[in-house]
Formats: structure tokens, sequence, C-alpha cells
């Protein structure tokens, strides 16, 4: 296995899902928690230092054991980590006020040969890559040779290929250094890595650490139906069997047919116990005459919490609460907690509970990212249609019905959603969008249908592509398309005679209409 030792980069978990992709596996590990004894222990075939905000040019600044030279592996040093790497081995760093420092996007050119590290490398002689550096190497280690260099950056890639020490100063592991890849391919074939690593194998080492963390205590998890707390449902289910409950509130705010498949799927397939806990007339009382979208989501959110709490209870004495947590939710509230970035909408979630119930967390997912999540599913045998499924926010449907929130509208809202995913689902469009449904809009408009004068709500379509929810763009239905849509849902849907479609970007428009 591989050792990546943590200096504090924002992209260290990159490092991690660049060597998942090459079949390999690897722990990251806080620079704090790697003693000679843990080095020892751990018996690395290979170690990547990461990154790090630190400068090595202070005092006290993150080191790694001195052993780690000795162990006699491949070392691959990364920005921070070539910089630490050099100064241990004799080498010297200058701070930034005497740099040049670069951030962006550079280009590398061969500087020497080393077919190990540098096979398949360089395409056009040179290479895109990203860097994000204020100091730099001065004045390389005895033993190394450079084998790459930029204009900021004169030691871009160095190399002791004697003892297998390799350190660079861009970051591989970052989609901006579009062939990274090939160097940590090179880097882990000549440590003598074949591979052979697979999600099956992440499944088992995560089933481990779950039931080394719980032992023998009941868990408690909060299930929306989501692909993200299902996937950590049914893993912590394979480790602890009935010690999990799941409790799946139901605010009445859901679509077509979703609390039937939840529960189905949960209680009649896996067998998981499952609290289904019809709450859909104390949540729409609650909302009853509410058209605030703010007032709305604390409503919501508040209850959930209330409700959950109660039928938590139930289950007695649970001490862990499982959440579906992914890597970029981690990595955004640790950068951005405290930062100066304002409230645009209150998300949903069961942050507060923890901390209100005295429950400690159980996240098996903050390791990975969304499509290994889904790897991850299909791993444990979720179908494929449940894996794919679009985002579904908290608060559901309550933010797609603009101004007050009747019974009415939702059932209205349902079934023209569920005419409009069929409709994706036929052309073959489901998987190219990245989010989809309808809102009903709080007007009603003149229509004429056969010979009769109608006067029913409008609706909005809303189809966006997107990598992470922060931005997107609205997705481009052919014409065709779209009135064959507007046809069906205003033949199938009674009380809607008008359809638009919604293209408006994100920002400045945000992907639901609350
Ligand atoms: P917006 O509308 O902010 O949405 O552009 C971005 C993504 O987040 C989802 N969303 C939520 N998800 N609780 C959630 O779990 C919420 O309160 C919430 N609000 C928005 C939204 O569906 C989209 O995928």
């Amino acid at each position: 296995r591989l050792l990546i030792i943590d200096f504090g980069s924002q992209v260290t978990q990159l490092i991690a899902r660049r060597l998942r992709e090459l079949n390999v596996y690897c722990e990251i590990h806080p620079y704090q928690t790697v003693t000679d004894a843990f080095l020892a222990d751990f018996a690395p075939r290979a170690v990547i230092f990461s990154g790090g905000p630190d400068s090595v040019t202070r005092p006290g600044s993150p080191r790694p054991p001195r052993s780690v030279y000795d162990l006699g592996v491949p070392i691959l040093g990364i920005c921070y980590g070539q910089q630490v790497m050099m100064q241990n081995l004799g080498g010297r760093v200058e701070a930034g006020e005497h740099a040049t420092a670069e951030f962006g996007r550079a280009y590398v050119e061969r500087a020497g040969e080393n077919d190990d590290f540098l096979s398949g490398w360089f395409r056009d002689g040179r290479e895109q890559v990203w860097m994000s550096h204020g100091d730099h190497v001065a004045e390389i280690a005895p033993g190394f040779q450079v084998l790459g260099t930029s204009p900021g950056a004169p030691f871009a890639i160095t190399a002791d290929p004697a003892r297998r020490f390799y350190a660079v100063q861009f970051h591989p592991e970052v989609h901006h250094t579009p062939n990274g890849r090939t160097l940590y391919a090179n880097f882990v074939q000549l440590a003598g890595f074949t591979g052979d690593w697979t999600m099956g194998a992440y499944r088992e080492e995560a089933i481990q650490k779950i039931r080394d963390q719980v032992g023998g205590a009941k868990v408690i998890c909060g299930l929306s139906g989501g692909v993200d707390s299902s996937v950590a449902a049914v893993l912590i289910h394979e480790a602890i069997g009935d010690q999990l409950t799941c409790v799946f509130v139901d605010h009445g705010l859901l679509r077509q047919n979703e609390a039937e498949e939840v529960v189905a799927m949960f209680r009649d397939h896996y067998n998981i116990p499952l609290i289904h806990a019809d709450e859909s007339d104390l949540f729409l009382g609650a909302l009853d005459g509410v058209s605030d979208p703010e007032v709305k989501r604390k409503t919501i959110g508040k209850l959930f919490i209330d409700v959950f709490q109660k039928h938590a209870a139930e289950v007695g004495g649970a001490e862990f609460l499982a959440q579906g947590t992914l890597y970029p939710d981690v990595i955004e509230s640790v950068s951005f907690s405290g930062g100066p970035s304002v409230t645009i909408k209150s998300h949903h979630n069961v942050g507060g509970l923890p901390e209100k119930m005295g429950l400690k967390l159980v996240e098996p997912l903050r390791e990975l990212f969304k499509d290994e999540v889904r790897a991850l599913g299909h791993e444990l045998g979720l179908p494929a249609s449940f894996i794919g499924r679009h985002p579904f926010p908290g608060p559901g449907l309550a933010i797609r019905c603009p101004g007050e929130i009747t019974r009415e509208k939702l059932e209205i809202l349902r079934k023209a959603d569920a005419v409009y995913i069929d409709q994706i689902r036929r052309h073959g469009l489901y998987d190219e969008i990245w989010q989809a449904f309808v809102a009903i809009l709080p007007v009603r408009t003149v229509g004429v249908m056969g010979d009769g004068r109608t006067y029913d709500f409008a609706c909005a379509l809303r189809a966006v592509t997107s990598v992470d929810g922060m931005t997107a763009d609205y997705y481009p239905f052919s014409h065709d398309f779209l009135s064959e849509t507007a046809t069906r849902i205003i033949n199938e849907v009674k009380g809607i005679n008008r359809v638009t479609y919604d293209i408006t970007s994100k920002p400045p428009g945000t992907i639901e209409w609350e």
C-alpha cells in the first residue's frame, strides 16, 4: 500500500483519487500522526508528500520523520512536498519574497532523460501543468538531477533515480495538469504496484472501518432517498446489519411514487430496518400560508430535526448518526466556514443534530467524490436507475412551488414532473442532464382547449448541466423535444395550460427556483 503524508493541501484528496483510478490502494495520514513507529508499522511500498500551505523556511513548519528516507521505497514530493524533501536532503529553498511566485497554468520543458518517471509525459516537448507556489527550490539536494524546468520553477521536475526519489513543483493531481495521470502511473509502476485494487476492495475496507468505529453500538441514518445517503446506508448495513436503523422522513414534498420506491427498496429489497415517518400533515400544516422561500426552508429544516429526533428516540440508545457526506462537502465547509460568503439559501441538512442529540458521526463516504460514490453504489448492487438519479433538494417540492404551497398545486406539480422526466428518459437525455424538474408557477393564465376556455397554472421546465451544482448552464433541448413535452404536459396534466422553459444559467440564477 501507498502512504500519502498530508501537509495540508486543498487537493490532497485528489491525489488519492488519481491513485484509486489507477487501482492502487492508498491511505492519507496527516503529517502530525506519521511518526517513525507509524512508518515502521505501516510499511508503505511507496510514499507521496502532498502539497501544503506552510513555508519550509519557517521554523517549526511541518516535516516528515527522517526515517522515511531510509525505508528504501520510492518517494514523490509535490509542491511543498518537493521543497521539504529538498531541504531535508541538503538542498535549499527560498521564501516567497525572493521568489517568482507562480499561480496557475505553466509549461514545463524537458531538461533531462528519465524513462521510468517521465515515460509518455512530454507530449509536445513541453507539457502544461498547474503551479501554485510562493516559495521555490533554489538549490537541489545532492544526488538529484533536473528533468524539467518552467520559467518560474527551474527545478519543476527533479529526481534522484538511484534512490527513486522524485519531486515536482507543480500539482500533477489537478485537472489543469492534463497529463498528470501519466506521472502517477509511472510512479506507482516503478514502485511495483500492479494496479489490482478495486472498488470491491474499497467496499471491504470501508466495512471493516465502520465495524471498528461502531463496535456493538446502534446507528441511525437519515435517509433522503438520494444517492449519497442511500449508498451510505447500504454500506453500513453490510457492515453492522440490524444495528442500523434508517429514518425516512416523508414531509409530503416528495415526487410521484418516491416514498413508495424508497421504502420498497430499503425495507423489502435490502431488508434494512426502516422507520417510514409519514409527517406530511405536520409539514404541510406548518407551511400553510407561507410563501417566503427562506421561511419555507427554515420551517422545513427545523421540523425535520424535531421529527427525526422523535423517531430516532424509538431506536433507543443510538450512539452514532450516519451521514452520506462526500469529500466536496468536507472541503467546502472547511475552506469556507467563517468566510465572508453570504447565505444565498439556507441549505437544509441534519448538521445541527449530532450535537443536540449527543451523537457521534459515521461518514463512510467522506473521502469519495460523487462519481466514486456511484461506482461504490454499483458495487453494492444498487440499481443503476437509482444510482444515476438527479439530485433532489432536502426541502423537496416546497422550493419548486413559488408562493403558497397547497396540496392541489403539489399534486399538479408531481404529475407534470413525472411526464417531463419520462420525456427526458424516452429521449435518452437523462444522463446528459445534471438535474431536471418542473416548477409550478404562482400564476394562472388563460387558454383555450377544445372549444372551452381554461384558466389554469403555468409551469416552468428546468434542466441544467453542471459538474458540482455550483455553476450551471441550461440544457439546449431541441425545439421538437420542447414542443412535444409541452403538448404532453398540457394534455396529460389537468391544471396546467401553459409551459415555459427556463433558460437562466447559474449564476446569475440558481438551479432551484427558491
Ligand atoms: P441551487 O438552487 O442553490 O442548488 O443552485 C444547487 C444544488 O443544490 C440542491 N439544493 C439543495 N440540496 N438541500 C439539499 O440537500 C437544500 O436545501 C438544497 N437547496 C438546493 C439543488 O437541488 C441543486 O442540486
